[in-house]
């Protein structure tokens, strides 16, 4: 079954499958290219890289294959506001480094990527979307994306931000549902208030907007997808279910962990880098995580910088208690194999699933009637 509408079509695919941009390694170019050689969309996520890192990325996809794939930042994030007691959230993580051998943690400076010279790396990589999270583009890197002829897709949490992104000139709206693993995406309000399921999200944002919508979270499997499509998405964008796949770049120790998981072991915590995300429950989560560590979780990106070498140590280690597990709800159905298998069974999956639904219609018709 070929499914085929306007985003399809611009980005010339055969699956209506976008692997999500998983910044921090999981999306090696490996993946990406096995994504994209299979008919769907990879990305590389970017945020954490440097210009030249974005570039050697792009090229090692590129070496891989021709096929169109897309990069993702995050939207610029205004500087956190000064640190009252910065020795809390040292102090905190500090028993943890010790645990792991390494020397004790000093408070972080900010991380600075550039973002303009980043965005300026994106564009000169030859991707054909681009994407971003955690806010709205500056007018001039709208601009700027769009007269490249990049498509262009912005990251939504309710329907308020989804018409803010489709008023800021995007191609497309990612509707990201709560029950997506990683980050949040959120960038107006409270946080809390904007954990909208994707089966309930998805369809409001379509009602909405007038630009094709990327329905995200939780979704797995070919089920998944039919369900999407049927809310009202064009496409589907996916992160934990390629995470298991081999060419995935995060530790053995997490694979596993999202393997063995069940959909109520995920939560969403500050703990490793002090912006909302959801990741598989484990020890660090649970120690650092509490109410009364308030203060001692220091504000984005500050606490991804305090945690990184804990998080890289606890690589090298293979000590999944430390790492950011994030991840989905989906956890039950991911599979463990390589990206261009887990692309052609979704294309099973999903052929089959809108065919069950068909055959079901069409062998009992009275049960569609309204009575
Ligand atoms: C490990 C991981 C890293 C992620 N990094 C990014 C990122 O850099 N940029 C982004 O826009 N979304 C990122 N996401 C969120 C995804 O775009 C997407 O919303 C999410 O994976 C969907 O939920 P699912 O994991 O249940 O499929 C990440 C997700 C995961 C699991």
């Amino acid at each position: 079954m070929q499914f085929t509408n306007s985003l399809i079509e611009r980005l010339a695919l055969s699956h209506p499958v976008v692997q999500a941009p998983m910044a921090g390694g999981g999306d090696t170019p490996a993946l990406v290219a096995s994504v994209c050689a299979a008919g769907a969309l990879g990305f590389i996520g970017a945020a954490y890289l440097t210009p030249s890192q974005i570039g050697e990325a792009a090229s090692a996809v590129r070496a891989r294959t021709s096929r169109p794939f897309g990069i993702n930042l995050f939207a610029p994030l205004s500087l956190p506001e000064e640190v009252r007691e910065p020795h809390l959230a040292v102090g905190r993580v500090a028993p943890y480094y010790a645990e792991l051998g390494l020397p004790p943690p000093a408070f972080p400076s900010v991380p600075s990527l550039p973002f303009d010279e980043q965005l300026n790396a994106a564009l000169e990589s030859g991707a054909s979307a681009f994407s971003f999270t955690f806010g709205v583009l500056p007018d001039n890197a709208i601009a700027a994306i769009r007269a490249r002829g990049i498509f262009l897709m912005g990251t939504a949490t309710t329907v308020e931000e989804a018409l803010v992104l489709e008023k800021a000139g995007v191609d497309a709206v990612i509707a990201q549902g709560s029950e997506a693993g990683s980050h949040r995406g959120t960038f107006m309000g409270d946080f809390e208030r904007a954990m909208v399921g994707t089966m309930a999200l998805v369809p409001q944002v379509a009602d909405a907007v007038r630009v094709p919508v990327i329905a995200s979270g939780g979704i797995m499997d070919g089920r998944g997808i039919v369900a999407a499509l049927a809310l009202g998405a064009s496409a589907v964008q996916m992160g934990t279910a390629f995470l298991t796949c081999d060419e995935a770049g995060i530790p053995e120790a997490y694979k596993e962990r999202i393997l063995q998981a069940a959909e109520h072991e995920t939560r969403l915590t500050k703990a490793f880098s002090g912006r909302l995300a959801r990741g598989i429950v484990n020890r660090f989560m649970l120690e650092v995580d509490k109410p009364s560590a308030s203060g001692a979780i220091l504000p984005f990106p500050l606490q991804n910088a305090l945690t990184r070498p804990l998080r890289n140590a606890a690589a090298r280690q293979g000590r999944a208690e430390f790492l950011s597990l994030w991840a989905g709800q989906g956890t039950r159905m991911a599979r463990r194999q390589p990206a261009n298998q887990l692309i052609a069974m979704l294309a099973q999956e999903t052929e089959a699933a809108a065919g069950r639904l068909l055959a079901s219609h069409s062998a009992h018709p009275e049960r569609g009637r309204v009575v």
